[in-house]
């Protein structure tokens, strides 16, 4: 289809959901993509977070191809090898005693699935959220979300659930208390601006809950499965959540979440949650195949080391527009002094695509398996981009 086509015919019909840039992306290979006249593009923004293996891995791409001929769904309500299979290489990668998954479709349904389990396990309804975190769109996973633009066409959203900021352990412990179902935080704020928090925070959280009968939900949507460095970003502190919520590269590609829970929480009732696609094995074989190519070629470490690199090559630039350079692993943020959306357009002249994380910093989120050369062309571009603007 020509690209005036594709343009006509999805602006007629689009939901408005979303701010497109006037590009249409056809083709993926690894950590590059094509639009619909040829151009190539090195793509830092891997379909938010989700590409860690690049684009169509062979390893997905069989993994799919040989279940898509066996068997694509079968219901919860009966048992299957690929699902098992998944919970077998998964279950030792994840922290502590994190072994009872709920398997879904999305990193929202993640979060909804992980705030109810909260509210199953405690029987109690408060939810402390944080400042510039983000978890999600839907009524449930909104309320815990803090922007004020996505949340106030909607609200009522869930009542008690109250914000604190991020990274400030004295707000928190105002806040927990007896009637706290559960605590959830990013390691990492992605869409909030790329902050880390620090290890005093995440260690207090956790001393916090455990003093007062809370939950602790780690939401590694975006964090997990090698992005920062680790398999997940909880393990930068040594800290193990109560419930995690897990999306975006689980499942190398294919539409994809899961909820993950302590052993010792106990089990869900039949009833009380469910999902229709949830655990099909279409989803659970390309997740199976993401883990193992992350195992084998050691993608987490890869991401740690590149990861490094490319904070110490960032703040090596010299433009008065950058304030600050942050991140983990291949989870990185440039804060800058203007708005970022020329930057943006102007990386996209230049074959990068990179994403925003609010108005004002430049997010790249690159496929872990990016090769050195294309990560330095990278550079490359931010750092034209943001010298030539120096004034
Ligand atoms: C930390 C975090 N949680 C939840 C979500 C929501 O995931 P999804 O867009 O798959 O619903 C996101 C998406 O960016 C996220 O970054």
């Amino acid at each position: 289809m020509e690209t005036a086509e594709i343009f006509r015919i999805e602006g007629m019909h689009t939901s408005g959901a979303y701010a497109k840039r006037p590009v249409a992306l056809v083709r993926g290979k690894g950590a590059r993509v094509w639009d619909s006249d040829g151009r190539e593009y090195i793509d830092c923004i891997a379909g938010h977070g989700v590409a860690i293996l690049g684009h169509s891995h062979p390893d997905v791409v069989d993994a799919i191809t040989e279940q898509a001929e066996r068997l694509m769904i079968a219901p919860e309500s009966f048992y299957n090898d690929r699902r098992a299979e998944l919970y077998s290489v998964l279950a030792p990668k994840l922290p502590g005693d994190l072994g009872r998954f709920f398997l879904c479709n999305s990193g929202a349904e993640a979060v909804e699935g992980a705030l109810k389990a909260a509210r199953f396990f405690t029987g109690r309804e408060k939810i402390v959220a944080a400042k510039r975190g983000f978890h999600g769109r839907t009524m449930g996973a909104l309320s815990a979300t803090w922007n004020p633009k996505y949340r106030k066409p909607f609200e009522p959203l869930l009542e008690d659930v109250v914000h604190v900021p991020f990274d400030d352990l004295k707000a928190a412990e105002e806040q927990i208390d007896d009637q706290t179902a559960a605590v959830i935080v990013e390691i990492v704020q992605g869409e909030g601006g790329v902050n880390p928090g620090s290890g005093e925070y995440f260690d207090g959280l956790r001393r916090l809950c455990d003093e007062r009968g809370a939950l602790l939900i780690v939401d590694e949507v975006q964090t997990g499965f090698g992005r920062t460095g680790r398999w997940f970003a909880s393990q930068h502190f040594d800290l193990l959540p109560d419930i995690m919520s897990l999306g975006k590269g689980i499942g190398g590609g294919v539409p994809m979440g899961a909820v993950v829970w302590r052993e010792s929480l106990g089990k869900l009732s039949p009833g009380v949650h469910g999902s229709t696609f949830g655990g099909n094995p279409l989803a659970a074989a390309a997740s199976i195949a993401t883990v193992k190519v992350l195992e084998r070629d050691g993608l987490p470490e890869r991401a740690a080391r590149l990861g490094t690199w490319l904070l110490e090559e960032l703040w090596r630039i010299d433009s008065p527009q950058v304030k600050e350079v942050r991140g983990m692993g291949l989870m990185v943020g440039v804060a800058l002094r203007s708005r970022v959306t020329p930057v943006l357009r102007k990386l996209m002249d230049r074959g990068v695509l990179a994403l925003p994380a609010g108005p004002t910093v430049l997010r790249l989120l690159p496929p872990l398996v990016i090769p050195e050369e294309d990560l330095a062309q990278v550079v490359k571009a931010v750092r034209e981009v943001l010298e030539e603007d120096r004034g």
